[in-house]
C-alpha cells in the first residue's frame, strides 16, 4: 500500500523545526518497522533471507534498528561492509555485489561475507584468493525495468553483472578454481509491475539449470514504491506468492529445494523518511515564466529530481488554512540551474510547476518520501553546505538525533594548508 498518511503536522514540524533546525531529514520509526515487516513476510517457498540493502540509508540507528528485527544486509562496497561491521552486523549477515571489488575483501571471506562476483574478473579474483570456495555470480539476465536508463540496472545498457551469455565463460573460470557457484544474484532495477519479476523469476530458474551448485536465488531490490499518485507502489504479496509457486514447480521438477534471497532498499525506507525545509525566497520571472519557491535545501540532500526526474510531494505546513495559490517551481539553495526539486517525471530538464498554497517566506515545506537514497546520496558539501542532521521520529513521539548536522570545521578537516 502506499502511504498517503499526513507524515508530521504543522505543530511537531514546527517543534523539530525548533529542536535541530532546517533543513533536517526525519524518519519514523514506526512505518520503518511496519516495511521491515512486510519484506520479512514475503512469501517464499523454502528458505528466505531478507536483506537490507544498506546504500539506500546507512545511518546506524537504521541499521540498528533493521538488524533488530531480524534483517540481513546487502553491502554495494568495502566500506559499507567495513560500516556493517562496525556497527555490529555479523560478516555472515552481509552479503556483497559491487562494481569495484576491494582488496580487502580476502580478510572479510573467511569471516563469514559472501561475495556475489559482478564480473568476470571479479570471479577470477575470487577465484586466486579462495581456491576450491564457495562464491555467488550476479548475472545481468538481459532485461531491466528502471523508469529511466540511470536506474535501469538489467538489459543491455547496464554493467551490471555477467552478462547472462558469458554463463560458459565464468563456468569455465569457476572449474579453474574449483569454486562451488553457490548463488545466484539478479538485480534487474525499480519496478512494481509482477509481470516482470515472474519473467526474472524465470529467468532465474532457467540460468539455475546451468548451475547445478546454486542453492541460494537472490532476485535484488528494485521493488518500487509510489512517491506521487501517478506511480505504483509493488504488492510484495502478489510478487512473492508468484516467485513461490515458480519455485515449487521446479523443486517438483528438479528435486531442488532452492533458498530465496531479497535485497529491497527503496522499499524499506524510502516512505519512511521526510525531509523538512524552509522557504528563503519567492521570486519569479514575469507573465510568461514561473513562481519560484527557493528552499533552505536541494541537490545538497535530495539529489534525485535533479539526477533522474524523480518525483516527491512537497506540502507546505503552516499553522492557518491557506488557499490553494499557484503554481511554483521549487528549487534547491545551491547556484546550480539544475538544482530543481520539481522536475518533470522522469526529465530531470524540464519544468513541472505544483500547485501549493499560498506560500511566504520562512513557512515550512515537507518533502516527502525521502527516506532512500537522500541522506545517502547527496551532492555532499557543495557550496560548503554542511550535511544536514538526521533525526528518528520515536513511536513514544518523541525526536532523537541520529546524525548531528555537520560543522564547517569538519568541512576542512583533511584540507593541508600551503602556507
Ligand atoms: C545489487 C542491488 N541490490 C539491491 C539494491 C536496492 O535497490 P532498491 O533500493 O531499488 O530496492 C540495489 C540498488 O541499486 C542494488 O544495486
Amino acid at each position: 500500500m502506499s502511504d498517503w498518511q499526513p507524515f508530521l503536522g504543522y505543530s511537531e514540524a514546527q517543534r523539530l523545526a525548533t529542536e535541530h533546525g532546517t533543513p533536517v531529514y526525519v524518519y519514523d520509526e514506526r512505518r520503518l518497522r511496519a516495511q521491515a515487516e512486510k519484506v520479512l513476510n514475503f512469501p517464499h517457498a523454502f528458505g528466505f533471507t531478507a536483506r537490507y540493502a544498506v546504500k539506500a540509508c546507512p545511518t546506524l540507528a537504521v541499521i540498528q534498528i533493521l538488524h533488530g528485527l531480524g534483517l540481513h544486509f546487502d553491502a554495494s562496497s568495502g566500506y559499507e561492509v567495513q560500516r556493517l561491521l562496525k556497527a555490529g552486523i555479523p560478516a555472515d549477515h552481509i552479503s556483497l555485489s559491487t562494481q569495484e571489488l576491494p582488496d580487502n575483501f580476502v580478510a572479510f571471506v573467511p569471516q563469514g561475507l559472501k561475495v556475489n562476483a559482478c564480473s568476470l574478473q571479479q570471479l577470477e579474483r575470487f577465484g586466486k584468493a579462495f581456491p576450491g570456495g564457495r562464491v555467488g555470480l550476479r548475472v545481468n539476465p538481459g532485461l531491466g525495468s528502471g523508469h529511466v536508463n540511470r536506474t535501469n540496472v538489467g538489459g543491455p545498457a547496464s554493467s551490471f553483472g555477467v552478462w547472462h551469455a558469458h554463463l560458459p565463460q565464468a563456468k569455465e573460470i569457476a572449474a579453474r578454481y574449483d569454486l562451488v557457484i553457490e548463488r545466484l544474484h539478479t538485480h534487474i532495477g525499480s519496478g512494481a509491475d509482477p509481470e516482470v519479476w515472474e519473467r526474472v523469476v524465470d529467468l532465474n530458474l532457467e540460468t539455475v539449470r546451468q548451475l547445478p551448485d546454486v542453492e541460494t536465488v537472490n532476485m535484488g531490490g528494485g521493488f518500487k514504491v509510489a512517491r506521487v499518485p501517478s506511480e505504483q507502489t509493488t504488492d510484495l504479496q502478489v510478487v512473492g506468492g508468484r516467485a513461490q509457486s515458480r519455485f515449487e514447480a521446479f523443486a517438483q521438477e528438479t528435486g531442488r529445494e532452492l533458498n530465496l534471497e531479497i535485497e529491497p532498499g527503496t522499499y524499506i525506507v524510502a516512505t519512511t523518511g521526510a525531509l523538512l525545509a524552509r522557504v528563503q525566497d519567492i521570486v519569479d520571472t514575469g507573465e510568461e515564466g514561473y513562481r519560484f519557491l527557493k528552499l533552505d535545501t536541494g541537490m545538497t540532500e535530495i539529489l534525485r529530481p535533479s539526477m533522474y526526474g524523480a518525483q516527491h510531494r512537497f506540502e507546505l505546513l503552516a499553522a492557518e488554512e491557506r488557499a490553494v495559490d499557484a503554481a511554483y517551481i521549487l528549487v534547491g539553495h545551491c547556484c546550480e540551474s539544475g538544482d530543481i526539486l520539481t522536475p518533470a517525471a522522469g526529465d530531470a530538464e524540464a519544468l513541472a510547476p505544483r500547485d501549493l498554497p499560498e506560500a511566504e517566506v520562512g513557512d515550512l515545506i515537507l518533502i516527502r518520501d525521502t527516506g532512500a537514497y537522500c541522506a545517502s546520496m547527496p551532492s555532499k558539501n557543495y557550496n560548503s553546505f554542511p550535511e544536514a542532521p538526521e533525526v528518528l521520529l520515536r513511536t513514544d513521539g518523541s525526536f532523537a538525533l541520529i546524525r548531528r548536522r555537520q560543522t564547517l570545521d569538519q568541512i576542512l578537516a583533511n584540507e593541508l594548508s600551503l602556507a
